[in-house]
């Protein structure tokens, strides 16, 4: 079946958004609208989603507990990263899409060095990301640095890093003491001096997001589980359409619940981003 040409399907008929740049997520932040990101692993959902008005797109390593079953992100080797890269970028470039496309960069990837790191993030970006993203504090400031000299847009992300779960002791929420509250900000300061245009919050105290957010001017921050005062939010899109191995997380909203198809449920979450009734820091944060 053809993305594009068949009728009704996902950018078939709306007339042509213009495309979010990283001048626009900049702007974005600093007018304080919020930014709408969901993950995406083919091309079909990116189509939808991208119909549905989605700012931006992360093809996460969550695709390993989403398309591969794993238990951990931990599994997922670059080759599959590049796959879904490819596909999802695939999909977009069929409807002319508007989003934004970040990639994960997945464990064991980028830690040894920072030419690992730029020949990790060449293969995602020749697949068609336009940004990739990198767990880790202060130690990964470096190879974001090194990244972004060499033209290759950089998100972050602290808090609950999947990729260290098991040095983490679990997937739980991080921040809450004063030290650790510390040295996140500490971190988020100096991933946004060394480049970083955007950084995930995942699993952190809202207020603590809240925070870091207002100390970052010329970085995006995106709350997972992290409450409303971020730049913006991501959600995996399973999870916000309920479906999920096993229960989800606090954080997840099932907009699919009263929505009469998958766009309208995508065009739901965006609108709730927008107009700050997603998260309800009393239900989905801490
Ligand atoms: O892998 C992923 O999907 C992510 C988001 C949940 C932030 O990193």
């Amino acid at each position: 079946m053809s993305i594009a040409e068949t009728a009704g399907s996902p950018g078939a008929a709306a007339a042509p958004r213009k495309a979010v740049t990283l001048a626009r997520l900049a702007d974005m932040h600093a007018r304080g609208e919020k930014i709408a990101m969901l993950t995406a692993y083919d091309a079909t959902f990116a189509a939808v989603a991208d119909a549905a008005g989605i700012d931006c797109l992360l093809v996460g390593d969550s695709l390993g507990m989403v398309c591969q079953g794993l238990d951990s992100t931990v599994g997922v080797s670059l080759d599959a990263m590049r796959h879904h890269t490819d596909s999802v970028a695939r999909g977009l470039r069929r409807v002319r899409g508007a989003a934004w496309l970040v990639a994960d960069l997945p464990f064991g990837s980028y830690q040894a060095s920072r030419e690992q790191a730029l020949h990790s993030a060449t293969a995602l970006m020749q697949a068609g990301a336009q940004m990739v993203k990198l767990e880790g504090g202060g130690w990964t400031a470096e190879t974001v640095r090194f990244l972004t000299e060499r033209g290759i847009p950089v998100c972050g992300h602290l808090g609950l890093t999947p990729q260290t779960v098991h040095a983490l002791g679990g997937y739980r929420v991080q921040g809450r003491d004063e030290a650790s509250a510390v040295r996140l900000r500490e971190d988020a300061r100096a991933l946004q001096d060394a480049g970083a245009a955007m950084l995930v919050l995942e699993m952190v105290p809202a207020a603590l997001a809240g925070a870091v957010t207002a100390e970052l001017a010329h970085c995006a921050t995106i709350g997972i589980g992290a409450g409303r005062g971020t730049s913006g939010q991501v959600l995996v899109m399973h999870d916000m359409l309920g479906i999920h191995l096993g229960r989800p997380p606090k954080f997840v909203r099932n907009f699919m619940a009263g929505a009469g198809s998958i766009e309208d449920a995508l065009r739901a979450y965006v609108l709730a981003v927008k107009d700050g009734s997603f998260p309800d820091d009393g239900m989905h944060a801490w």
